[in-house]
């Protein structure tokens, strides 16, 4: 082991601490849900009672009529809220891994996609001369995509196992677009890693530069906590379902992940698939084709894993990825806090314009609400699509997010260009939720030591590769942000130079006079 190498195990904790996973109030949550549930199920008995009791008197009636319709209308709600729980899946890995073409093959498998519409991709893939793109071209959906075989564009989908709907994000893996893989990324909270096992490509994918270990970095920073590392391609004539390959495969992947912060025994899950051919993804791969494995398929992976903490009382929080207009104007993004419902009025920060909601749309369906997780469509009066910005923050009035200019973050600075040195005056761009700024590094305030995590007591003018460090960061415009400890979703960020991710931090604090 060198001595960089030594260095980056000695702060293996810290960026585990850095990267920071929350405590788990998930069990409280759904303990607060239950609770609602059981409110909800007494009044609704109690109001139906009261219906029967007025009904001999005319003008009560009346009463009775309108209670009744909203009972029904309370049902009917009842009925639209999604039974199921909802998990939000990102695909990441290098380009080429086949993550398209697995996420296009859950879609088949799941009864989305029909054979009809798969033998139009087969021809209009062969036409392409991609031939083997088919499956891909359920999730790329745009000419450039399918012509380039590559994903551009995050492509939004959904389906449902028996215990859970999904929203799948399929984000490209092309280096150029990793700033749309972070918005994919941003929205998610279970990561599936899409490896390809085949000679040489594992290889190009992991190595320095690759996109498996960016993806990987700025997944964990972004507050994808859970990871199932899918070893793809397991059909390919180089692989052959050879155990040997998978087992390298993990072996090498291992340790990466270890020092990108997750903890491999908890929060990650490695199996093997061909998203191609559709094997060991809805059912067991079988023994007479890969007689090694006795683990779970991606289906049941997806289905074991846990929902992340969320908090549907909280002040509600959506940040704003994409918008346009359909009879008003229409936003998206995920809920981040609190819930959204019909009729509610809300502002749009920072621009803080005072909106109603006129609709709620989750998957492609009309909801009357929507909570927390949900990656969910909302239409709103008093506000023109114009006027708003991906980045802005759809908020509750009582307590809106947040809008600076100015904040104090902790900083872990992976690697600099050309190990350039970091320092007051550095310039990059800040990617945090859905916003993208350039900002600037005002100040440096303290180095922090890995080792014994005690701020270091003599002045810091500049840091190198590998230091944590906090400071003070400016941007032009004003930004909605959170301190990491209130919303850590909405309080971690990453620093990209050039194309390149340099800084992974979180904010420590916000300087309000700055709004
Ligand atoms: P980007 O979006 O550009 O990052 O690529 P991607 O990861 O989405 O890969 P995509 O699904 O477009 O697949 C790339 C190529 O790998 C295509 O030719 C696929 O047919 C092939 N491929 C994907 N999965 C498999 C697999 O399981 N087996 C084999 N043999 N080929 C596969
Ligand atoms: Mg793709």
């Amino acid at each position: 082991m060198d001595i960089d190498e030594k260095k980056i195990v000695d702060i293996e904790e810290e960026i585990r601490s850095l990267q920071l996973d929350s405590a788990d109030t998930t069990e409280m949550i759904d303990e607060i849900a239950q609770h609602e549930e059981l409110e909800k199920v007494d009044k609704m008995e109690e109001d139906s009672k009261e219906v029967v009791h007025n009904q001999a008197v005319e003008v009560e009636k009346k009463v009775k009529e309108k209670e009744n319709s909203a009972l029904d209308d309370e049902a009917a709600f009842e009925k639209e809220l999604p039974k199921k729980r909802h998990l939000n899946v990102v695909f990441i890995g290098h380009v080429d891994a086949g993550k398209s073409t697995t996420g296009g093959q859950i879609l088949f498998l799941s009864g989305q996609v029909d054979d009809r519409t798969i033998q139009k991709y087969e021809k209009e893939a062969k036409d392409k001369s991609r031939e083997s793109w088919y499956m891909a071209y359920i999730m790329d959906t745009n000419e450039e995509e399918r012509v380039k075989g590559k994903t551009v564009e995050v492509g939004r989908a959904h389906f449902e196992t028996e215990m859970t709907r999904f929203t799948i994000l399929d984000a490209p893996g092309h280096k150029s677009y990793v700033p749309n893989m972070i918005s994919g990324a941003s929205q998610a909270d279970v990561g599936v890693l899409v490896i390809s096992a085949r000679k040489g490509e594992f290889e190009t994918g992991y190595e320095r530069g690759g996109q498996t270990r960016e993806h990987v970095q700025l997944a964990k920073t972004l507050g994808v906590s859970k990871l199932l590392v899918v070893v793809n391609k397991m059909d390919d004539p180089t692989v052959n379902w050879s155990k040997e390959r998978y087992d390298e495969i993990e072996s090498k992947m291992t340790p990466f992940l270890k020092l990108s912060g997750y903890n491999v025994k908890k929060d990650v899950q490695f199996l093997p698939i061909s998203g191609l051919i559709g094997t060991n993804m809805k059912t067991r791969v079988d023994k007479s084709v890969c007689s090694w494995w006795g683990g779970p398929c991606l289906f049941e992976a997806l289905d074991a894993t846990e929902i992340p903490q969320r908090d549907p009382k909280g002040p509600f929080r959506m940040p704003i990825i994409d918008k346009f207009k359909d009879m008003g104007t229409v936003v998206m993004g995920k809920v981040e806090s609190g819930s959204v419902r019909e009729g509610d009025s809300m502002v749009v920060m920072p621009n803080k314009a005072h909106v109603k909601v006129l609709a709620v749309f989750c998957d492609e369906d009309k909801v009357k609400r929507a909570g927390p997780g949900e990656n969910v469509r909302v239409r709103l009066s008093g506000v023109e699509e114009e006027d708003i910005l991906s980045g802005f923050v759809l908020s509750s009035i009582s307590r809106p997010i947040p809008s600076v200019s100015e904040f104090e973050a902790q900083l872990q600075i992976l690697e600099l260009l050309d190990n350039a040195i970091f320092t007051a005056g550095y310039k990059a761009v800040l990617h945090i939720h859905a916003v993208v700024e350039e900002c600037e590094i005002v100040e440096l305030l303290q180095q922090i030591d890995p080792k014994t995590k005690k701020p270091m007591k003599r002045k810091v003018l500049f840091v190198k590769n590998g230091a944590f460090v906090v400071c003070r960061v400016q941007v032009n415009n004003l930004i909605c942000i959170e301190k990491f400890s209130d919303f850590p979703q909405l309080g971690r960020f990453t620093l990209r130079t050039e194309g390149k991710t340099v800084a992974v931090g979180k904010v420590t604090g916000l300087n309000l006079s700055s709004a």
